[in-house]
């Protein structure tokens, strides 16, 4: 199989990359900057691609990939940042902050190149840059300029590196994936033959080699992640697998009995820990943010860890862990902590699992797509997102059971609208916030004063980046109704008409 090696420099196109090439059916591993050269070559890549970076080349402490991944003998292709490194390296010339190019650019193709097979000899492309190659290194020649004279592609002589200085993977850049397909099929000789079906054939052979006759232990949140992957290895290893399922009180309406029914109908083992007169208690009178995550978290791995201790004999722990979670945490460098996230991820050294992560090699809608094979039902594998603290972080301000039943009453209303117009499935995520603020209405004669409810719906590909949804009036027009008529304690709802950056998508 066919394996391309994606060395993330920081950019947030890296991952569109992956896609990208995943979508020709070509297996990607993404590995951060600062990757050993050992480790490329262990990933046996019949091409390299260096991805986009915010640094500049020539600054000191400026992200620089381990210039032997250029001497494995494969073609190497460096995309905007990736073009500057090769330059560099190979003896060409970067300068910094003449003419920085922001936006789509015709550029004009310059000799033939592979590359731009079946391509017109200009079109447009997505730039982001400061920097730019000024002289190309020895033996290599520019393909392609800007009308401003900036070398907007260049290839060496001996035909295996190449350097682009705009982004492919972006549909704003014409014939894009076509460059990236010559790339990958004329210029790295893949086949293209990455194939679900084999995946998990090939998957449920290697757990079963790893677990051997060990018992594994999952935490089940009702989220598409993990449910497959407790399907898969489930599919694997039969009864060694015991899920926990712990109940802290912030799911949905209906959604802790419907997840363990689907769960049922998988064959899962699965405890049920109804643990929400914890959770709810500990959280009472907490409004930070933070706090509550933190609080959520600790409880969550006190509950799982007391759980698991009945259970006996375990040796692994099965986490949900998929590929843009890799990334996300693996690879930039010094990044702020936005949110701690709740995961099972920080359980205590004492329990000493072993960790499988069968999923870590695939994106959102692969996980889907398995989840499809393996029968795990469309109500888990299509759902939306719900984050590990749950309505604790949509329920803003104080969280007390009666909030969080007005909330759920809303929610229910929302996503029922949703589903009903034909809109869920093609929305990222959709959920609705209660408001600590409260508001004056007036309900038949009568003045009410209660609190506001926010509709949050975004689209995005992996959750870093986001566009709220453009849902149409009529369908928020009748979901605002119904809120406002049908669940007491609220009397106005307001839109979030924000993307991420600069929001993030829960609001807390
Ligand atoms: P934000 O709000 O950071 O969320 O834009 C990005 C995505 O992550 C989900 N999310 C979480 N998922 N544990 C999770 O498993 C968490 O603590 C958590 N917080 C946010 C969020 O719903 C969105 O899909």
């Amino acid at each position: 199989m066919d394996n391309i090696v994606i060395v993330d420099c920081g950019s947030q196109f890296t991952q569109l990359i992956a896609r990208r090439v995943r979508e020709m059916r070509i297996h990607s591993t993404v590995l951060p900057w600062d990757v050993s050269v050992e480790r490329v070559r262990e990933s046996a890549p019949s091409g390299v691609i260096v991805s986009g970076g915010p640094d500049s080349v020539n600054d000191e402490g400026a992200i620089a990939v381990q210039r032997e991944i250029l001497d494995l003998g494969v073609p190497v292709l460096g995309v905007c940042y990736g073009m500057q490194l090769l330059a560099k390296y190979l003896g060409g010339q970067v300068v910094s902050g003449e003419k920085p190019e922001y936006g789509t650019t015709p550029i004009k193709r310059e000799g033939e190149s592979r590359l731009f097979k079946e391509i017109p000899e200009s079109f447009d492309v997505l730039m982001s840059h400061g920097d730019r190659v000024k002289q190309v290194p020895p033996e290599f020649r520019a393909i392609a300029n800007t009308k401003h004279g900036v070398i907007a592609a260049m290839e060496s002589d001996d035909g295996r590196f190449f350097g682009l200085q705009f982004h492919p993977e972006v549909g704003h850049t014409q014939h894009g994936s076509l460059i990236l397909r010559h790339f990958l099929f004329d210029v790295c000789g893949c086949k293209g033959d990455w194939d679900l079906g084999n995946w998990i054939d090939r998957s449920v052979g290697e757990i079963r080699d790893r677990v051997g006759k060990g018992h594994v232990v999952c935490g089940l949140s009702g989220g598409v992640d993990s449910s497959v992957a407790a399907a898969l290895v489930h599919k694997a290893v039969g009864r060694q697998l015991e899920c926990i399922f712990v109940d802290h009180g912030l799911m949905r309406l209906n959604e802790a009995r419907q997840v363990l029914e689907s769960y049922e109908g998988l064959g899962l083992s699965v405890r049920h820990v109804d643990a929400s007169e914890l959770f709810l208690g500990r959280l009472a009178g907490v409004t930070d943010p933070e706090s509550k995550r933190k609080i959520i978290g600790e409880l969550f791995i006190k509950v799982f860890d007391e759980e698991s201790n009945k259970i006996g004999e375990v040796e692994w722990l099965l986490q949900g862990t998929i590929y843009p979670d890799v990334i996300e945490s693996g690879s930039k460098k010094g990044s702020a902590v936005i949110k701690s996230h709740h995961n099972v991820g920080g359980l205590p050294e004492h329990m000493k699992l072993k960790l499988l992560e069968p999923l870590r090699d695939l994106f959102k809608d692969e996980v889907r797509e398995i989840g499809r094979r393996l029968g795990v039902p469309a109500e888990i594998v299509d759902r939306h997102p719900f984050p590990g603290p749950g309505l604790a972080i949509r329920c803003l301000g104080e969280i007390t059971r009666e909030r969080l039943d007005v909330l759920r009453a809303a929610d229910a209303v929302f996503k029922e609208e949703l589903v009903r117009a034909g809109l869920y499935d093609s929305i990222w995520q959709s959920f609705c916030v209660l408001l600590p603020v409260k508001t004056v209405g007036v309900m038949g004669d009568g003045r009410t004063y209660s609190e506001v409810l926010a509709l949050r719906a975004v689209n995005s590909a992996d959750a870093m980046t986001a566009n709220w949804t453009r849902l149409p009036a009529d369908v928020l027009d009748v979901v605002s109704k119904r809120i406002c008529n049908e669940v007491r304690g609220i009397n106005r709802v307001v839109l979030d008409v924000t993307s991420k950056p600069p929001a993030t998508i829960e609001w807390e």
